[in-house]
């Protein structure tokens, strides 16, 4: 049998493992205030790497998140519009700040928030907005960004699936008032869990810097509420080396892509992930979706696939208004985003990261043929 072709991989090689060792007998694990001076070297290529003024190293991308919504003033009383169709996480950071997620559908071809259906559930409570830049393909941002406009409401955009996505001139993390990024260890670049915030506002990056580490101005001095939401040495030097081999990786994965969407553009019967006009994937996660007679066959495809040793994953199969605590907590109920919840019986992910070969893809091109033929 075939070795199993995993959903995504981190590429950890030498380089990694030398920078933790450095960092390890060098004595500074990490800093008090997230100065260390590898968190800050990293800031500041990743900050170049977006395009933006600041960057700001934390935890996880939940923490950036957090801290992002935070930093935009969300507290309770206030509503956040954001898609249901992405991972819990960024509906969490809503609640977690006492504010309200308020969730609108998407668009059935890109999978992201739909600027049109946002304009539906705003109100005047409304804070923020975070698109999603699901499975790396950046949202259509210039809707969102003139409804945000218009009405003075922060834009954060959830970039935990998107290093290296752009569209318009502008890397994803780059076209709103903050980016947050994702550094777990299946993501297109890991820190093993870490996260960053990019932002070219100086207040909002004063106000990160601050939450990140218990609200500090400076040493011993709390100005604000905050968290322990720092990122260790160990971390930003992966995170540095990471950074340098992201352009190779992405490289790969638009490859694998192109290989995979050719392949799968003979069989028809399949909706094939595509790059948005003007601007590129970063290729996450390949999804695609069954139309026609397949359309109700996702979750026997999805068997049938991984018992071949192919890693098929579904992202997500129960989108976030519909899991137990959103319900519950915020009344809601089934029928009320139809294209997400269209969307969550029909999409299915196959993997292109770097690790996979061309024969992997004529692999699971071919498998797929024959399950759905
Ligand atoms: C869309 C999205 N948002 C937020 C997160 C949260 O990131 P983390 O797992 O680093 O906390 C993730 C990843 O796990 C994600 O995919």
């Amino acid at each position: 049998m075939r070795d199993y072709i995993r959903i995504n991989q981190p590429c950890i090689d030498k380089e990694e493992l030398r920078a933790v060792e450095e960092v390890l007998l060098s004595g500074i694990l990490t800093d008090k205030n997230g100065m260390g001076p590898r968190v800050m070297e990293f800031e500041r290529a990743f900050a170049k790497f977006i395009g933006v003024k600041h960057a700001i190293a934390v935890s996880s991308g939940t923490a950036a998140l957090h801290a992002a919504l935070l930093a935009a003033g969300v507290r309770e009383g206030d509503e956040v519009v954001l898609p249901s169709f992405t991972f819990s996480a960024t509906a969490e950071a809503v609640v977690l700040c006492g504010a309200k997620p308020v969730f609108a559908d998407i668009d059935p071809e890109t999978f992201s928030i739909n600027a049109d259906t946002i304009g539906r559930v705003l109100s005047s409570k409304t804070k923020a907005i975070i698109p999603v830049h699901l499975y790396g393909r950046p949202a259509d941002m210039a809707p969102i960004l003139e409804i945000a406009r218009e009405r003075g409401i922060v834009v954060i955009e959830d970039a935990a699936q998107a290093h290296g996505a752009s569209l318009g001139g502008k890397m994803a993390g780059g076209m709103g008032d903050m980016g947050c990024f994702s550094f777990y260890g299946a993501k297109n670049m890991t820190t093993g869990e870490g996260g960053m915030v990019t932002t070219s506002d100086d207040d909002y990056a004063e106000a990160l810097r601050a939450i990140r580490t218990h609200g500090e101005s400076r040493p011993y001095w709390t100005v604000r509420l905050g968290h322990n939401y720092r990122m260790t040495e160990i971390a930003a030097a992966i995170g540095l080396v990471q950074l340098q081999k992201l352009p190779r990786m992405l490289e790969r994965r638009r490859e694998n892509a192109a290989r995979l969407s050719e392949a799968l553009s003979m069989i028809g019967k399949l909706s094939i992930p595509r790059d948005p006009e003007g601007g590129s994937n970063s290729w996450y996660v390949y999804t695609v979706r069954l139309i026609g007679a397949n359309a109700g066959r996702r979750n026997k495809v999805v068997e049938k696939l991984r018992s071949k040793n192919i890693d098929a994953q579904v992202y997500y199969e129960t989108p976030v208004h519909l899991q137990p605590f959103y319900m519950e907590r915020f009344d809601l109920r089934a029928g009320m985003l139809p294209e997400t919840e269209k969307a969550s019986r029909q999409v299915f992910s196959l993997p292109v990261h770097p690790m996979v070969e061309p024969d992997d893809i004529e692999y699971m091109a071919n498998t797929l043929r024959k399950l759905i033929r």
